[in-house]
């Protein structure tokens, strides 16, 4: 049986900083409400021109450095995000572009909003399971800046941009152990960005902002996080006690906290980035995996588990021997 291990990882941030401070004075919002109800202390936000290509690409080439991987040994390159840089081609094409991969191998998006790091590692590992590939990119990369509405406090105080990325290979040894993807349609109205391409451009130019029914995401968020973490237990046949690291999606500082209680998990096991990049969407887990690799807290043959929630709703989680 062939797996997939995670041989290397990367990041990338924007320069430009905005803190809860400048956000007072462009809504009726307060450092202190922010960051009691999200944890959130700042966000990097994109430059004028700089795209969801330009975020990925340079974490993809920080990831592919640490694997110690060229663009010859790449064969197939997913990206998860919800901001593309153009309606087509896909982030996943630009960015094979740019990093010269040149030898036809697959390349596509994945759309699953918060949830789409997730859903991008779980179609990679079985991708490469079935043969499809030795050495997948996967990244999730966002510009969630630009269809946020900078007039709603509701919303534009809790995201923010980035990229991460990851580099897995085929291995005789399991790196990932499983994944859990799941989605309820129902839902989509909590939380949603209404209008789009099909939709008709103009009214896409007036209001293709993310709106949100915060409370009622929350409580379902706390909810199928917790089953979906259950479901990963079960299915793998360990105990929360085996894991060392939960490496959650950082929407929320409060929700995060929730999945850690209800894996009896010390806060010290937890990376939490969310203080820093906000909501970064389907970048968030990566992000805050790199983060914590690089700073020596995950070490190789350490147990992870990966989770996120995000509009669709979709959720879902990974188990990872790192
Ligand atoms: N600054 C100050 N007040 C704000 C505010 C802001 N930026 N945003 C909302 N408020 C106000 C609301 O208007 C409301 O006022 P009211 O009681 O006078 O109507 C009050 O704060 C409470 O709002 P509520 O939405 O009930 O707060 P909350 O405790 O649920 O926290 C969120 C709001 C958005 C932080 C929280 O609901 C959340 O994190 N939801 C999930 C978000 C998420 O995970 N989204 C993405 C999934 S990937």
């Amino acid at each position: 049986m062939k797996y997939s291990r995670i041989a290397g990882t990367g990041s990338y941030l924007p320069q430009r900083v905005l803190t809860n401070a400048e956000l007072e004075t462009m809504v009726d919002t307060s450092d202190q409400w922010i960051r009691e109800r999200t944890g959130i202390e700042r966000r990097h936000i994109a430059g004028e021109s700089e795209t969801t290509a330009d975020l990925a690409e340079a974490a993809a080439r920080n990831a592919m450095d640490m694997a110690g991987v060229t663009a010859k040994d790449i064969d197939l390159v997913i990206v998860a995000t919800t901001t593309a840089d153009c309606v087509f081609p896909s982030v996943a094409c630009l960015l094979q572009n740019r990093l010269g991969i040149t030898n036809s191998s697959p390349a596509f998006d994945v759309q699953a909003v918060c949830a789409g790091f997730v859903y991008a590692l779980g179609i990679a590992n079985s991708m490469l399971r079935a043969g499809s590939g030795q050495t997948v990119l996967v990244i999730g990369a966002e510009t969630f800046s630009r269809i946020l509405n900078w007039e709603d406090r509701n919303t534009c105080v809790l995201f923010g941009d980035g990229a991460g990325a990851v580099v897995l290979k085929a291995s005789d040894e399991p790196g990932i152990h499983s994944t859990h993807l799941h989605a309820d349609g129902r839902y989509s109205e909590l939380l949603h960005v209404p209008e789009g391409v099909s939709r008709g451009y103009a009214e896409m130019q007036q209001q293709a902002y993310v709106q949100m029914r915060g409370s009622e995401v929350f409580k379902m968020a706390v909810s199928k996080l917790s089953e979906v973490v259950d479901e990963t237990l079960q299915a793998n046949n360990i105990e929360k006690s085996d894991l060392d690291w939960l490496v959650p999606h950082q929407a929320n500082l409060r929700i995060i906290k929730a999945t850690a209680r209800k894996l009896s998990m010390s806060m010290d096991n937890v990376v939490v980035t969310v203080q820093d990049h906000g909501n970064t969407s389907a970048a968030s887990i990566p992000m805050a995996l790199d983060v914590a690799v690089r700073d020596g807290r995950i070490k190789p043959g350490e147990k992870l588990l990966l989770e996120g929630f995000g509009g669709g709703f979709t959720w879902g989680s990974a188990l990872v021997t790192f």
